[in-house]
This record gives structure tokens, sequence and C-alpha cells, in this order.
């Protein structure tokens, strides 16, 4: 019984035992390989077995729909032609990886004298680009007792980095609350986000504030950045307010007294009009209130 089985099993695998030997096959020892950008890349890519002397090897790099290829009809093609070669036969260099050669990449066979004649591998490169100097957005000044938030934003690096804020130089927590150092100030660090919310800013929160961008090949801060808390002092702002209605006050006042000692000088100067002019001589004038000023002759009062 068992020594059937094992004559079955054996007349099963000595097919598969026989195809494997005459099929090309490919082996890569790394099918997802990550690799900082402006180095060299390795794609991977080794004939294991064939009986073909001289398989036919293309690369090609695969972007959605888009096929176009790298290595074809025994050369470099395109832009690859300076910047890349054939390593062992047929795994792919790059010598200078930059971000756009992020992708899939394949490697394909063609053993005709195999009996399966083709095989083929895809290869995922990841480019890791170091973080440039983030954005950041600092309010220059503040009143105390209002909320304020500070933000920082980097767009290079990949993989996306994460943020820390620092004050003066110096670490913050990620909770104000986490560190007796800190227990005045009432501050919140999304390091994903990037931002530093203060829920209510203090005197002590006043400082130059900058942040680092920091992924898994680099890190970046930006320029540091003042942020000033004033006091908003309400006894002040009264007093204020007062002094300027009283000024206000003050010059309607004035305006009004001058009004009116104005209308009167003016009259004054209307009656004047009429009596000063010098006496010419041989004139008189006698006011009468119902004609008001009459004239007579005085030569012939005389
Ligand atoms: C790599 O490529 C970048 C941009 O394409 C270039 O600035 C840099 O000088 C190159 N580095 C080397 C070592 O060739
Ligand atoms: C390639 O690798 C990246 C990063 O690991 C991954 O996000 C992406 O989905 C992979 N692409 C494919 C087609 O597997
Ligand atoms: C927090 O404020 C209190 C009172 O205003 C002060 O005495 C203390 O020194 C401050 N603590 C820190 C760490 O600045």
């Amino acid at each position: 019984m068992a020594l059937r089985r094992r004559a079955l099993l054996l007349l099963l695998l000595l097919p598969m035992f026989r195809y494997r030997i005459l099929a090309v096959e490919l082996f890569s020892t790394d099918l997802n390989p990550v690799v900082q950008e402006f180095y060299r890349a390795e794609l991977s890519c080794i004939i294991t077995s064939t009986k073909t002397v001289n398989p036919r090897i293309e690369w090609k790099k695969i972007a959605g729909k888009d096929t176009s290829y790298v290595y074809f009809d025994h050369k470099m093609q395109g832009d690859w032609v300076d910047r890349a070669e054939l390593h062992g036969r047929t795994s792919l260099v790059i010598h200078n990886v930059t971000r756009a050669d992020k992708g899939i990449y394949r490697c394909e066979v063609a053993a005709p004298e195999d009996t399966h004649i083709g095989a083929e591998i895809n290869i995922n490169l990841t480019v890791h680009v170091k973080p440039v100097a983030p954005k950041c957005r600092v309010p220059q000044s503040v009143p105390v007792g209002k909320s304020a938030t500070l933000h920082c934003q980097e767009k290079e690096g990949f993989p996306e980095p994460t943020y820390k804020w620092y004050r003066n130089g110096e670490t913050l927590p990620l909770d104000s609350k986490s560190s007796s150092k800190f227990q005045n100030s009432s501050f919140t660090m999304n390091t994903k986000t990037g931002t530093l919310v203060f829920s209510e800013v203090q005197k002590g929160d006043t400082g130059r504030y900058t942040c680092r961008a920091t992924n898994a090949v680099g890190d970046a801060w930006c320029e540091e950045m003042e942020m000033e808390v004033y006091d908003l002092n309400i006894a002040g702002i009264v007093g204020g307010v007062m002094v300027v209605l009283a000024v206000l006050l003050l010059t309607t006042v004035g305006i009004c007294c001058a009004y009116r000692k104005g209308l009167f000088v003016n009259n004054k100067q209307n009656g004047n009009s009429y009596k000063t002019p010098a006496k010419p001589d041989g004139v008189n004038y006698i006011r009468t209130d119902e004609e008001g000023d009459f004239r007579h002759k005085s030569s012939f009062v005389i």
C-alpha cells in the first residue's frame, strides 16, 4: 500500500522535475529595493536556470498603462543610455536615481531553447527623498489669553516627514501639560500635520520659534521666527478711551464757545461799522428807535 503510494507520487513528480529543468527561471535578491535619491540603485534580476546560451534580456518601466523600454535590443534606450547599465548579465544598475525613477521595472527574459521560453519579474523601486526647509507660519504678535496656531509644512520629502517645534533652541514637548517646565503654557504639538496650537498664549510664550521636518533620510529646519505676546490691559484701554472722550468734550466746548463769542464780536463790529467812521465835519448822527440812524447836516444845527 505504502509502496504503491510512493510510486504514484514519483510518477506525478517526474514530469514537473523535467519541466523545471527546461524552463528559464528568474530570481531577485530584492523585489522592493529602497534607495535614497542621487544614490545608486541595483534592480536585481538573476537567471537561475536556462538551457539557452544567449537568452534575450529586456527591461521595461511600467507606469500605469504606459510601458517604456529601458533596455532592449542589447542596449540601453533613451536617456537611460547615460544613466544605467546591466550588471551580471541581467541586473539593472541606475547610477544616480532621482525621485522620478520610482516605480515598477520588469525584467523579461526570452530563452527560445527552453521548453518554457519566457519569464519575467517585477521590481518595485522606492526612492527616498530628503526634506527641504519647511514653510513655517508664526503669528508675529498675539494678545495674552488668545489662541494661536503655528504651522510647519514640507512637501518634497519622501517618506512624508514628521515635525517638531523648538522655542529659543529648546525642544518643546508634545503637550505642555506633560512637562513642569512648560506648566504656564497651554500648547499641543501635532507631529503629523506640523501644527503647534496654543489654546491661551501667556507672556512666557514669547520667543523665537522654529520647526524641524524629519524623515528616514534627512531633516531640515525653517528659519526661526519671533512670536511676541502682549498684555491686553483693560485698565489701560478704559483710561485711553476716557482720555479720548475728555479731549473730544473739551474740543466741542471750545468750538462752541468760540462760535458764540465770534457771533457776538461780529454783531459789535456791525454796530461799530455804522458809528466809527471818523465824523466828517458838519455831519452828525442821531439814532432813533424807529428809524435807526438818521443823518443831519450839522451846519444847520450849530
Ligand atoms: C545626480 O543627478 C542630479 C540631478 O539630476 C545632479 O544634480 C547630480 O549632480 C547627480 N549626481 C551625480 C553623482 O552624478
Ligand atoms: C511599490 O511600493 C510602494 C512603497 O512601498 C507601495 O506604496 C506601492 O503600492 C508599490 N506598488 C506596487 C504596484 O506594488
Ligand atoms: C509660572 O507662573 C508662576 C506665577 O505666575 C511663576 O511663579 C512660575 O515661576 C512660573 N513657572 C515657570 C516654569 O515659568
